[in-house]
């Protein structure tokens, strides 16, 4: 059976989480392959919000294995909180259903503090991070000096390699950010017993997966952030420091490209953008507001306020193009429910010229959008549950989207819980 893809469709937040907690049903395995807590997936069930930072939403159903795979930045303190939050709601009574990669990178205290400090230092030009010290933890991978959940596991090894490291991290920390040195002693003892509290899950997540693909299971990989937030196909800079696209489902978890079957992209009906970087359709006025207040845009990470706007159509189907896109899960439909007139981007005016196809990086140009009106369809469809009975401005609505990116419309949600849905087709059917 099929390895299926979700990924957000433009710049993180779109909703995924409530679209894999949809489609786990039918997964026997449920994969996070990129990013750290930098991500915030929300779930409700039964009016109650959850929202996961880095284990996959898949936990929530207590027959499904989930895995934390090698592309992973794992900061093992957020993980161990997030065990203790979902055993204490009732979730993940076994300890079998999660495995994390003994590959996976750590993320350390002095990754935390760069990010922030750097952020500090670049003032009006900041990217706006999460703070996290997601792109610390990446660039010490890169250049091969990050700490592994291998290493956090093992004490002698982990004394030896945090004293070499520790020692040029607080050369920088002092000398260029004007930050307070971190206390080797202090790290060592208080990471050397996380790394034994979360020995029981780390395993060969990779060769975990190959036998499962092997015996035609089926695997959900779970996307973090979104694919305008691509280290290589962003906006860059103004991007996180993994791989979003549908690809780097493989790369970050070594199951074999062949395995993906389908990718489904998840985007809001409008558009949000949360951090630095431009955005061509964002609505900085009242409507803007509008949006904000209707859809509760505010970060689940770090509670900053969304910037909102109108549906970027040019940028969705180039993430179509990028991604193989099967399938297009649109959420919050509702949001837009009291709206007189929609608009969608469906080109952007870009050095005097009118361009129908542009990437994201040509979104650093500053092109203005090229709009075309819809009518709303004013009415409330929250609780809608067959397509057919959608107010027809809305079947409208979602037919243009698939006009313009050439992608199909196959799950609708219309509200923060499971019951707000609309599904057309189920991918692992
Ligand atoms: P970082 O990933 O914390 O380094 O942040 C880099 C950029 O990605 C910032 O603009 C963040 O706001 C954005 N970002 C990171 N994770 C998410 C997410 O899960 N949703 C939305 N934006 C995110």
């Amino acid at each position: 059976m099929p390895g299926i893809v979700i990924i957000g469709a433009q710049w993180g937040d779109e909703g995924k989480g409530k679209i894999v907690d949809h489609y786990a049903r039918y997964a026997d395995i449920v994969v996070r392959f990129n990013g750290g807590n930098n991500a915030g997936h929300t779930i409700v069930i039964n009016g109650k919000k959850i929202i996961l930072h880095l284990i996959p939403s898949g936990i929530l159903y207590s027959r499904i294995k989930c895995v934390i795979s090698e592309g992973v930045v794992v900061d093992p303190k957020v993980l161990l909180e997030e065990i203790a939050m979902l055993k204490s709601s009732g979730y993940f009574r076994d300890d079998k259903n999660l495995l994390l990669s003994r590959n996976a990178h750590v993320i350390m205290p002095y990754h935390k503090q760069i990010d922030i400090l750097r952020e500090e230092q670049k003032g009006a030009k900041k990217i706006g991070t999460t703070g996290r010290g997601i792109g610390p933890a990446y660039e010490d991978k890169v250049a091969r000096c990050g700490i592994t959940v291998r290493d956090l596991s093992d004490r002698e090894r982990f004394k030896s390699k945090l004293s070499e490291i520790i020692q040029e991290k607080n050369k920088y920390i002092k000398q260029v950010l004007g930050g307070e040195p971190e206390s080797f002693d202090k790290i060592f003892e208080e990471y050397a017993d996380f790394g034994e509290k979360i020995g029981k899950y780390i395993c060969d997540t990779q060769d975990f997966l190959y036998s499962a693909s092997a015996k035609d299971k089926n695997i959900m990989f779970e996307a973090a952030q979104g694919v305008l937030l691509d280290v290589n196909f962003g906006t860059y800079p103004f991007v996180t420091s993994s791989h979003t696209l549908a690809a780097s489902a493989c790369i970050g978890s070594g199951v074999s490209t062949f395995f993906i079957k389908e990718v489904i992209a998840v985007t809001k009906a409008y558009t949000t953008r949360v951090g630095g970087g431009p955005f061509p359709t964002e609505l900085t006025g009242s409507e803007g507001d509008m949006l904000r207040e209707r859809g509760c845009e505010y970060g689940s990470t770090t509670g900053r306020p969304r910037r909102c706007g109108w549906l970027d159509a040019v940028l969705l189907r180039h993430v179509v193009r990028l991604n193989g896109v099967t399938g297009l899960a649109v959420t919050k439909l509702d949001v837009l429910n009291e709206l007189r007139t929609l608009s969608i981007c469906n080109a952007y005016k870009l050095n005097n010229r009118e361009v129908k196809n542009a990437a994201a990086s040509d979104v650093l140009d500053n092109p203005a959008p090229v709009y075309e009106k819809i009518a709303g369809w004013m009415n409330d469809i929250s609780n809608t549950k067959k397509y057919n009975k959608l107010p027809p401005e809305a079947k409208r609505y979602l037919k243009r989207i698939e006009e313009l990116t050439g992608a199909k419309v196959i799950f609708i949600s219309t509200g923060p819980s499971r019951n707000n849905s609309i599904i057309l087709r189920n991918p692992f059917k």
